[in-house]
């Protein structure tokens, strides 16, 4: 009730603006008794995977709370998991604006935002500030003024300041918005970006006697053979996770919209089955080598059943919770 009158007035608004207030607002309430308005119990069904016990298997796809403004309020809506980023070493403003696009006939999103965000170590302070003690992911990227080159410097040390505060961490290097970044998707400069980064988490571990999985985020718009190649280099470094996938360049499905040449990632109900069918490449390549969270287009039981089936242990959603609002991470939890 709450959310579908909230949800009429927001998509009033400019999406931008709309996503402002509604982090204010959730940033402001958590913890309050106007939480109310959009906390829901549900009820637990824990899975075991990379050695994290997730009271369910639904999390919050990075993105939307960049800042880790908002971990509480969404961890009191009943995500299994909360994922928060892309976070880079130093502050950026990201892309111009107008950078994001509701396409709503097509349920699906355009962004181009960025990696706008306040930087690591704003986002430290966010996450020793919050009062829940759910599974918390930290995303993180490179500044857009670092050349790609010196790419893995970045991750390092966002890395390294993260370490101790994430349950797991996602090194994204599969957003269409900033230049060069899907190139570290390929050939010897993935192999050199996660030899780096998983000799790092060792030092790490055993620096804080603890290990922290690292995840790597891929995009859709990979051939197969990509895939299968991505597949072989997670399994040789001993990446300990994968999530498929980010958002996609192509426009398939919303060529009817008045949006549709606007630049930047399509999210939501278009991508749904391109994500898929790279889970499922996945899977086959992997063989339970590396758990696979599933995330692109999950707005219905169905699509997240279809993410399960294809190979993932655990699914996401960001374009379908804009949508639907926190009843979907109900519906997909309780049909589990
Ligand atoms: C406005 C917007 C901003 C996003 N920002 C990020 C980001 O900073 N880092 C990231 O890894 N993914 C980001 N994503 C991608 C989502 O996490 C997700 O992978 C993608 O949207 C597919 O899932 P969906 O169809 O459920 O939205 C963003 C998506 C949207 C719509």
């Amino acid at each position: 009730m709450f959310f579908s009158l909230s949800q009429k007035l927001m998509f009033q608004l400019d999406p931008e603006l709309a996503h402002e207030m509604a982090i204010s607002f959730f940033k402001n309430t958590a913890n309050t008794p106007l939480a109310c308005a959009y906390a829901q119990q549900i009820i637990d069904k824990p899975v075991n995977v990379m050695g994290i016990d997730f009271k369910n298997p639904v999390g919050l796809a990075a993105g939307l709370d960049k800042n880790g403004d908002c971990i509480d309020a969404f961890d009191a809506m009943g995500f299994g998991f909360v994922e928060i980023g892309t976070v880079t070493p130093r502050a950026q403003g990201g892309n111009d604006k107008p950078r994001i696009f509701r396409l709503k006939e097509q349920q699906a999103i355009i962004n181009r935002m960025g990696f706008n965000n306040k930087g690591v170590d704003y986002l430290i302070e966010r996450v020793k500030a919050r009062k829940s003690t759910g599974i918390l992911g930290i995303n993180i990227g490179k500044n857009f003024d670092t050349p790609v080159e010196q790419g893995k410097d970045d991750y390092l040390l966002a890395m390294d300041k993260v370490y101790q505060h994430a349950s797991y961490i996602t090194v994204n290097i599969s957003s269409p918005n900033t230049p060069g970044l899907r190139s570290l998707q390929y050939g010897d400069a993935l192999d050199d970006l996660l030899k780096s980064l998983k000799e790092k988490q060792a030092v790490l571990a055993s620096l804080h006697q603890k290990t922290v999985p690292l995840l790597l985020k891929i995009a859709p718009d990979l051939t197969e053979q990509e895939v299968v190649q991505i597949s072989d280099s997670l399994v040789r470094h001993q990446v300990d996770g994968v999530i498929a996938t980010n958002t996609t360049l192509s426009r398939e499905g919303v060529e009817n919209s008045s949006y549709s040449d606007q630049a930047g990632g399509l999210s939501g109900r278009p991508v749904a089955l391109k994500s898929t069918q790279v889970v499922k490449i996945l899977s086959k390549e992997l063989a339970g080598r590396c758990p696979i969270i599933g995330v692109g287009g999950i707005d219905s039981v169905q699509e997240a059943q279809n993410k399960f089936d294809a190979g993932a242990s655990l699914v996401q959603v960001y374009t379908g919770f804009i949508y639907q609002g926190p009843q979907l991470i109900k519906k997909i939890v309780l049909a589990r």
